[in-house]
């Protein structure tokens, strides 16, 4: 049986699920990233760069290289020892270029979850992930790491983007209650069962699919969800807006590459640079908005762009994100000292003979650029592995869109 047809036959059924899938082709292709065969060369890159920065631990690197080697020629792949899998994982969030936040990547906590093959069990490995990653509010970076891909048999998949998203839903006459990022997924999601409770913060439930069976809807508990309600220090009529944040960032939808083996699921979560929050999620015209509200409770004058009514709304909303972050408990940095921190990674890593691959674009914070270190230089730009990586696929079922539209015309 062809690999891929027994991981895209679920998908398939689904399809006519996905909103606005305007595609019917027969054959839609893997949703797979690849065959399942690990990469030998790859594979020995990896183990060579384990025992160079280990060089105490692992035993003999060349009785290593001949086992992967015969592993791979049998099976058409190999199985890391948890060691390899603890210093792939961190290595990958090292290898991040897009993310501010490496100076503690070998701090990972990386949960071994290879073994879990039922949804039922791997829904509740999610749920203990989001329990103890939140750690209630003192977040721990974890990764949970379940099984990889392999010939014939493709590792699961969680469809969500991120473990803790709210719901968007589409009104009558245009306008979205909740976040309009998601306002696609929750459609797929309602017409897949979920009832949807309509509020402007409601947690999305989780999609679940594996090699054995269709995509399913798992609930993801309150009670394990830790949200922040927003309030500002000097304004009070803040907290009446009714705006909250939930804790945790854990991207759920990036495909994890160790040593030429990929791991489809495992998701992982840091904690939040309050920039996230209060400059983009709650923000961006496509999400939450919220300028023009604030801007009016703040009384600014937003008749002219010079009044710089965006840019005076836009700070005292982080000043409310950091602030209600705080007041909970509930770790967040701020982009100062997030900025300055990545520079002493930069630094550490130069040390140990190291460059960071960093992409500026994503490092600079999108407010204030210019008053932190990180917007005054240039970065080395590279593809270094392990790594993270969001496939195109994986992308577009984040956003409960059709994953094949991308590879039309
Ligand atoms: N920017 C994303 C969000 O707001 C989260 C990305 C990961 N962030 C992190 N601090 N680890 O949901």
């Amino acid at each position: 049986m062809n690999p891929s047809d027994t991981l895209t036959e679920p998908l398939t059924r689904l399809r006519a699920a996905i909103t606005g899938c305007p595609h019917d082709h027969p054959n839609p292709g893997p949703v797979t990233s690849g065959t399942g065969r690990a990469d030998l060369a790859e594979a020995e890159d990896f183990v060579r760069r384990h025992h160079r920065e280990h060089p105490d631990q692992p035993g003999p690197l060349l009785a290593r290289l001949l086992e992967i080697r015969r592993q791979i020629h049998e099976t058409g792949t190999y199985r890391h020892t948890h060691d390899e899998l603890v210093f792939g994982a961190r290595v990958a969030w090292r290898n991040s270029s897009r993310c501010i936040g490496r100076l503690y990547w070998h701090s990972l906590r990386v949960l071994d979850l290879r073994d879990a093959t039922a949804p039922e069990e791997i829904h509740q490995h999610l749920i203990t992930h989001l329990r103890e990653g939140t750690n209630g509010g003192r977040i721990r970076p974890t990764i949970s790491v379940f099984a990889p891909d392999a010939p014939g048999r493709p590792g699961p998949r969680v469809w969500n983007d991120q473990l803790i998203r709210y719901a968007g839903y589409r009104q009558s006459d245009g306008s979205v209650v909740g976040d309009p990022a998601y306002a696609e997924f929750t459609e797929l999601v309602s017409r897949m069962g979920w009832n949807a409770p309509g509020g402007p913060f409601d947690v999305l439930p989780l999609i679940i699919s594996t090699h054995d069976t269709k995509p399913q809807l798992f609930d993801v508990p309150a009670d394990d969800v830790l949200e922040v309600p927003l309030s500002h220090p000097e304004h009070a009529w803040f907290a009446e807006l009714g705006v909250r944040w939930h804790a945790l960032p854990a991207i759920s939808n990036m495909r994890l590459r160790i040593g030429g083996i990929d791991y489809p699921l495992a998701p992982f979560n840091g904690w939040y640079m309050g920039t996230e929050i209060g400059a983009r999620n709650l923000v961006d015209e496509d999400r939450y908005d919220l300028l023009p509200l604030i801007a009016a409770r703040l009384g600014l004058d937003t008749g002219s762009e010079t009044t710089l009514w965006r840019d005076r709304a836009l700070v005292e909303l982080n000043v409310a994100v950091l602030h209600s972050f705080a007041e909970a408990g509930v770790k967040i940095s701020d982009h100062h000292t997030e900025s300055r921190r990545f520079l002493t990674h930069v630094e550490k890593e130069r040390r140990a003979g190291r460059t960071v691959p960093a992409d500026w674009t994503w490092i600079v914070p999108p407010v204030s650029g210019g008053i932190t270190p990180v917007f005054h230089r240039t970065y080395d730009q590279a593809d270094q592995r392990p790594n993270f990586y969001l496939d195109p696929e994986r992308r577009e079922l984040g956003r409960g869109r059709c994953p094949y539209s991308h590879a039309q015309p």
